[in-house]
């Protein structure tokens, strides 16, 4: 592949450092540590550049480069040989790790010349966020350590875990940096397809007129995966589908599909208009909750060549759990361009397809001239927006059948990623973390949106977590309990089966 062609723009990262908290992590191995050897071998960093990480587990410098590159060497990153792949050791909540750690920058400060620009990353359990910020303040490494370098900190999701936590996070933060210096991850937001969004609804003006209640019959947004919950168990079960991904994915694609255009694509125009889109959605009164919220637990299923635990049985789940694995929602936009539009939303575990789709379904034509034995098959018009996999667009329409009478059936336009651009995308995080390097906020999440996502889950969790009778189920491997049918079928309609 082209490697040229796929980057032809100059964006590449400042002499820097990136430092890891969480570097014995899972995340640190399978995303963060490839999304850096990405951007280095896509030529995006400089010589002046080097890696550091920390955690608790004792290493040195080359036991830190075996785990986290396994026996390779260096590969793509050969730009920290000489002391570039550093490690430093302790615990999060003792000042001498910020010490040792403060030293270490300095040095390679001087060293490799990466002027005093630091870019710190939360990748721990989100119990550590705290601890880190204190001790990176009391090391000062929360200020630029030169006149024109920075102190940046990238932290993980989940951000708190209900809105009065991630108020008190985002407190702890502001004791110590300012927001401007803060880069919540949303890795959904680094999809080159979720961009995409922006671009088909702001690069064009055809799409423009039919985005809103005049067009628009109604809106399913899926994140569908077909895997389990795997070893994260025990993660799991304080998380639940509602604050893994609906919190956070859904109500980020949501947004970027349904707020107004901003002025600019730059951090503070954009987010504004996601914020302010979220403000709009209507809270459910808890009385409400069970009309416009369903959840469900997948069980034991699967075919007798592929059958699947059910979540109950998996590793560091409660045999008793009552975390949902699946969620599904109608949401309602109180503004002038959405007034009376449902948004349907669903994700879950164990289900059928991996898959994560925005479809807008259009209204039927006032009036059909055709009678209805004429029509076969014909779905009302619809727009799919692929995020993942097969990613591209679909627009489905109605059109005549080929022969001597007139019949019309639905057809599709496809627009495949793939095939229109032959290029590979960067991974989400690859993106990001050139982003964060660049100081580029654009596609971070800012506090007040934070809010706004937590304020909008928070009275349906709460709900649940009130809720004694028994968690709705579904096998593995099937759409989701019954009861999201009914919830989409009280209005007449029913969830699309992505293809
Ligand atoms: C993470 C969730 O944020 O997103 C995981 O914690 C989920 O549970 C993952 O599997 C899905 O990401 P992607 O990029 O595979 O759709």
């Amino acid at each position: 592949m082209e490697i040229a062609a796929q980057y032809s723009d100059d964006r590449s990262a400042p002499p820097s450092t990136l430092v890891i908290f969480g570097a014995s992590g899972d995340l640190t191995r399978r995303k963060l540590i490839p999304a850096v050897a990405n951007l280095a071998r896509h030529g995006r960093l400089p010589k002046e550049f080097a890696l550091v990480g920390v955690a608790r587990t004792p290493m040195n410098d080359d036991e830190f480069q075996a785990s986290i590159l396994g026996g390779n060497g260096l590969g793509d990153l050969q730009q920290l040989a000489g002391g570039g792949l550093r490690y430093v050791s302790g615990g999060y909540d003792d000042p001498e790790t910020y010490k040792s750690l403060a030293t270490l920058l300095d040095e390679l400060d001087h060293q490799r010349g990466t002027r005093g620009n630091h870019l710190f990353y939360l990748s721990t359990p989100p119990q550590a966020f705290s601890p880190i910020i204190n001790g990176l303040a009391g090391a000062g490494l929360n200020r630029p350590r030169a006149e024109e370098g920075f102190a940046r900190l990238v932290i993980e999701k989940p951000y708190g875990s209900d809105l009065a936590s991630a108020r008190q996070l985002d407190a702890t933060v502001h004791t110590a940096f300012e927001e401007q210096q803060v880069f919540r991850i949303d890795h959904y937001l680094g999809k080159d397809t979720v961009q995409n969004v922006l671009a088909l609804r702001f690069a064009n003006s055809i799409f423009q007129p039919i985005w809103d209640r005049s067009w628009v019959d109604s809106v399913q947004i899926t994140v569908a995966e077909t895997l389990g919950v795997g070893t994260r168990g025990s993660f799991y079960e304080t998380a639940g589908a509602m604050r893994d991904i609906v919190q956070n994915h859904v109500l980020q694609v949501l947004a970027l599909a349904l707020m107004e255009p901003p002025a600019s694509f730059g951090a503070e125009a954009l987010r504004n208009e996601k914020v302010k889109l979220l403000q709009a959605i209507r809270l459910p009164t808890d009385r409400d909750v069970a009309d416009v919220a369903v959840r469900g637990q997948y069980t034991r299923g699967g075919t007798r060549e592929e059958l699947m635990p059910g979540y109950r049985e998996e590793p560091g789940v409660d045999p008793l759990s009552r975390t949902e694995t699946y969620a599904a929602l109608r949401l309602d936009v109180d503004n002038w361009r959405w007034a009376g539009v449902p948004f349907y939303v669903r994700t879950g575990k164990r289900l059928p397809a991996r898959v994560t789709e925005v479809a807008l379904q259009f209204q039927r034509p006032p009036h059909l001239p055709i009678p209805g034995n004429q029509l076969t098959e014909l779905e009302a018009d619809a727009l799919i927006l692929r995020i993942q996999p097969n990613e591209g667009i679909s627009l489905r329409f109605g059109a005549k059948v080929p022969g001597h009478s007139f019949r019309v059936r639905t057809a599709s336009m496809e627009f495949s990623y793939d095939q229109t651009f032959r290029e590979e995308s960067p991974e989400a995080y690859e993106r990001l973390i050139l982003d964060a390097l660049l100081g580029d906020a654009t596609l971070f999440i800012r506090t007040d949106e934070v809010e706004q996502c937590w304020r909008i889950v928070d009275p349906i969790i709460e709900h649940w977590a009130n809720d004694t009778s028994p968690i709705p189920t579904y096998e593995a491997a099937s759409w989701g309990p019954t009861d999201a049918d009914r919830l989409i079928g009280r209005h007449g309609r029913t969830w699309r089966t992505p293809n």
